[in-house]
């Protein structure tokens, strides 16, 4: 770190930041009182609070009832009609806000593009009519793996359009990623691009997506967004380009009047065991949780350049990229590349330059904005922000305090967002204008959002003692079920913990109330704020012909959060050595793609199992992380193993 020795001796979890005065008399939820007199209400009547939030938004036919709830499956707004793409576009086109910014977007290549409301409703109503020539009908699945630009925003809000379930797929997925997706929620039709740009080199997706389509027996055709003009494969009757088609359509398209239950999208995440989770999101609960919580968390005003800079291939770039701000109108800033291309300063220029005012980001990047140096951001005008925020990870009281003082010149609130592709929307957050915030804690619980920290069989814990997060009543945005998979969606998260939804999280909570989150309990790993099954890359380490077995843990990273370590036995006959490291690297990157390469590879002649069989991923956990194997080891088969790989250690 540059020069921070004055940041970090000011470093005490106890110190608390109130919002400033100013900020606090012009937020949507001015006070700590407000947000306690609103929590009240809401515990009290959970469904009439939820109800005045769902009257945010346009229906085209009111619901008869709020909640329907049989443990675990969640209705909301049960009877009700509306349209999401309804919601985002064509309701502001009546108002000021019909030529305003929604979109302000910025290739890495430096172009930039706005788009005003009127033209997003226009582009999105063409590609609709798109997607309904192509044979796409209310119900049916359509995969979207492309890079950050307007298009993929415009693709999701045509499919919301006509009622078609969207699952967008992280243009950095490998084509057997692809397939798997695809295939799990048989997707007919595949938007993607030629390519997209990040850190200066071309990221060639139609070819992934060739290679993935051979084994994807359901889809029909491929959209083709020319975003790079590089040369790419088209195979007649399949392939089409947007430009193309969008040319043979025209710009009237009336938004479906979809149930509120009607399944928006299937996003895929990683759980504890097996293949992908696809977790299914519907539409009026969801809708109505992503807009509140836009607007009180990002306290989104109509004069406002927000930016969010995660990828839309994850939740956060559905709920906070997409479709909660533009539901509130407001003008979003979407970049596409790499933070440090073409240097250091990308980001910080950006803010100069668009006068960005909210700023949402991830601890990895704040990470890796320190060890870049405060020279960067020093060098701009950051002024015009007023708001940061943070999520997909606990944020460390050190990044946070640099974040507060470097980036937000100590007059920014910082909202540590806490939440999961599962829960749809942000849960536990600071309000900015309304509660005193305190370095590496997401705070508080939002109105209508019951959160508690239990024991294993559900009894709540003391302050300061840490246990499981669980959530104890039903919420709009949750997810309905996993695809396909009623049980398995039972089993992974309602079954650990009686009557409670838990998915993985430590936490505990201190005598104000407040929550710190303490990472996952389970075998899931988080990678620069993304999770990544263990399951998932130990299968792909042993599909490698050399692999006999492998077992994968987390080690912590100061700039990833944790890393990927991975430990291998081979096949009789095989020896490790560099090349077969780089070999396996490769063959991950080629199975799930580069973000789940392991970043140590240890080749051993023995994995340290139960008596039962059972990995000691513990054991591993504490080896991979450069420690001492401390805890009990009495169930261990066979002790040599583990004296072995400690002898490899020195
Ligand atoms: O462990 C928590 C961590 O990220 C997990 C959810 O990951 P994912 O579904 O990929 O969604 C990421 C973006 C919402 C959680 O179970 N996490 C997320 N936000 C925070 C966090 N941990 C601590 N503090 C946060 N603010």
């Amino acid at each position: 770190m540059s020069d921070q020795t004055a940041i970090e001796s000011v470093l005490t979890e106890e110190r608390v930041f109130p919002p400033p005065p100013e900020f606090a008399a012009n937020a949507h939820i001015k006070s700590f009182e407000e947000y306690e007199k609103l929590y009240a209400e809401a515990a009290d009547d959970p469904a009439g609070f939820w109800a005045k939030q769902a009257e945010a938004l346009h229906w085209f036919k009111k619901w008869d009832t709020v909640l329907k709830w049989k443990e675990p499956f969640a209705e909301w707004f049960v009877g009700g009609k509306l349209n999401i793409s309804y919601n985002c576009l064509d309701r502001h086109l009546t108002t000021s806000r019909k030529n305003k910014a929604a979109i302000i977007w910025e290739g890495e290549t430096g172009e930039i593009k706005t788009i005003t409301y009127l033209q997003l409703h226009q582009e999105v109503s063409r590609f609709a009519n798109v997607l309904k020539s192509l044979g796409v009908k209310t119900g049916d699945r359509v995969a979207l793996y492309m890079p950050l630009v307007p298009a993929l925003a415009v693709a999701m809000l045509a499919c919301a359009r006509i009622g078609a379930t969207h699952t967008v797929i992280f243009g950095g997925f490998s084509a057997d990623a692809i397939r798997d997706r695809v295939n799990d929620c048989q997707c007919k039709v595949i938007v993607t691009a030629d390519g997209g740009y990040r850190r200066g080199s071309e990221i060639r997706l139609k070819d992934v997506v060739d290679e993935a389509v051979e084994h994807c027996p359901d889809v029909t055709d491929v959209v083709v967004y020319q975003r790079t003009g590089s040369q790419i494969k088209m195979r007649p009757g399949r392939d089409h380009w947007w430009h193309e088609l969008t040319k043979t359509v025209d710009a009237d398209c009336p938004a479906e009047e979809l149930d509120s239950e009607h399944p928006l999208y299937i996003l895929y995440t990683s759980g504890t065991t097996g293949k992908p989770k696809g977790i299914l999101h519907t539409t009026g609960g969801y809708l109505t949780q992503t807009v509140y919580t836009s607007k009180v968390i990002f306290d989104l005003k109509d004069e406002d350049i927000y930016w969010c800079t995660a990828d839309i291939g994850w939740v956060t770039g559905h709920s906070y990229v997409v479709y909660g701000p533009l539901a509130n109108g407001a003008t979003v800033f979407m970049y596409e590349g790499a933070p440090n291309h073409p240097a250091p300063d990308r980001f910080w220029d950006i803010i100069e330059r668009h006068k960005i005012t909210i700023f949402y980001t991830a601890p990895t990047a704040i990470r890796a904005f320190i060890k870049w140096g405060e020279q960067h951001p020093l060098k701009h005008d950051l002024t015009s922000l007023r708001l940061l925020g943070t999520v997909g990870e606990p944020i460390n009281p050190e990044a946070w305090m640099w974040y507060h003082q470097i980036i937000g010149k100590g007059n920014c609130p910082i909202v540590d967002t806490w939440w999961q592709t599962e829960t749809g929307s942000a849960m536990i957050s600071p309000l900015p204008g309304a509660t005193p915030t305190v370095p590496g804690t997401a705070t508080r619980p939002l109105p209508g959002i019951v959160v508690d920290v239990v024991t294993k069989s559900g009894k709540p814990v003391g302050p300061g003692e840490g246990g499981y997060l669980v959530i104890k009543h039903p919420w709009p945005s949750m997810l309905r079920t996993l695809w396909g998979d009623d049980e398995r969606y039972k089993q992974a998260y309602w079954s650990e913990i009686p009557g409670m939804y838990f998915a993985g999280d430590g936490a505990r909570r201190d005598k104000h109330g407040y929550f710190w989150i303490m990472g996952r309990v389970d075998d899931v790993i988080n990678v620069s704020g993304h999770r990544l099954g263990t399951a998932e890359i130990e299968s792909a380490l042993v599909s490698h012909e050399a692999v006999a077995e492998a077992a994968v843990v987390g080690r912590p990273d100061e700039l990833k959060g944790q890393a990927i370590a991975a430990f291998v036995t081979l096949e009789g006959g095989r020896t490790g050595n560099d090349e077969l490291k780089d070999a396996l690297r490769t063959h991950v990157a080629h199975e799930i793609g580069a973000l789940a390469k392991p970043d140590d590879i240890r080749f051993t002649d023995a994995l340290p199992k139960t008596r039962s069989g059972k990995i000691m991923r513990r054991l591993l956990r504490e080896l991979a992380s450069g420690g001492h194997v401390a805890g009990d080891v009495t169930t261990l088969e066979d002790l040599s193993v583990l004296e072995k790989l400690r002898e490899d250690e020195e």
